[in-house]
């Protein structure tokens, strides 16, 4: 990969990144079309799969996350992606668990990855700042683009690219949703009928947030947490992990709500947790 990225670079072509890790859906695509708008037609775009192992805890779901490289590969040569680049756990982390000689530099950024999904997973945003880190030094991507459902992500990537001064510029593409509203995740599969039924409950406590926001312009926070709170726990397998309100540039929480502020939520749906956010 990094032969072939030098190889371009050298004849002046404009290379695009999209790290995923698999079991692509539509929103994967969106965000593979994004790139190849970026670098345009005579650019490269690089997809990479990569299930990493350092952004799961492990209690979490990294043996079961789903995989099927062989539709993905599909999805993505009839997206005209240039090159999947799907390393392997040898290949990133040599002899992780060997001491002294194994794999041990780590990225960590120290603010922004406090709350939210950092709160509720530890040491998330530590494999997550360090495999990006890892793909932007291999591929050398002029863009790379993220999603916007992983809004505190993109903004951990924004801020280690300029902190770290990472030649590349951060795009991050809006959420795309199912007919019924729910963001589109690799982690929908878990969902059974009934389930799935239930995940839409996202969905209804942040359109209930924004009609609050436009109806009386400023709202407490407190006020529209507990809110958030019944509409999940009406739901029978729904269990609300964190809802927050708070500034989209530094992810400071508000007391306030007011149109601009960002809204961010994580709940179990059954056993599979699911994540969404929105600008009011
Ligand atoms: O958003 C994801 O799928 C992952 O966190 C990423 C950015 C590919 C890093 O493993």
């Amino acid at each position: 990969m990094q032969r072939l990225a030098k190889k371009w670079r050298r004849a002046g072509e404009d290379i695009g990144l999209v790290p995923t890790m698999g079991y692509l859906h539509e929103g994967h695509l969106s965000l593979a079309r994004a790139a190849r708008k970026r670098v345009g037609k005579r650019g490269r775009v690089v997809v990479s799969i990569y299930v990493n192992p350092t952004q799961f805890a492990p209690t979490e779901d990294f043996s079961k996350y789903p995989r099927d490289l062989k539709r993905d590969l599909k999805l993505l040569r009839e997206c005209g992606v240039d090159v999947v680049f799907t390393p392997k756990d040898a290949e990133m982390y040599p002899d992780r668990s060997a001491v002294p000689t194994g794999f041990s530099t780590y990225v960590i950024e120290e603010n922004l990855s406090q709350r939210m999904e950092g709160a509720s997973r530890p040491a998330h945003f530590r494999g997550v700042t360090t495999v990006v880190a890892k793909l932007f030094n291999i591929v050398r991507p002029d863009v790379a683009v993220f999603g916007q459902k992983d809004f505190q992500q993109a903004a951990i990537i924004q801020r280690m690219v300029r902190d770290l001064d990472f030649p590349v510029r951060i795009i991050v593409a809006p959420t795309v949703r199912e007919a019924d509203g729910l963001a589109m995740s690799s982690r929908n599969k878990y969902l059974e009928d009934d389930l799935r039924r239930q995940a839409t409950v996202l969905r209804r406590a942040i359109d209930m947030a924004r009609a609050a926001v436009k109806k009386s312009r400023k709202i407490s926070a407190a006020e529209l947490k507990a809110n958030v709170e019944k509409i999940i726990e009406s739901v029978p397998d729904a269990r609300l992990d964190y809802v927050e309100f708070f500034d989209p540039e530094t992810l400071v929480p508000v007391t306030e709500v007011s149109g601009g502020v960002q809204m961010a939520l994580a709940v179990f749906v059954g056993k599979t947790r699911l994540i969404d956010n929105e600008r009011l």
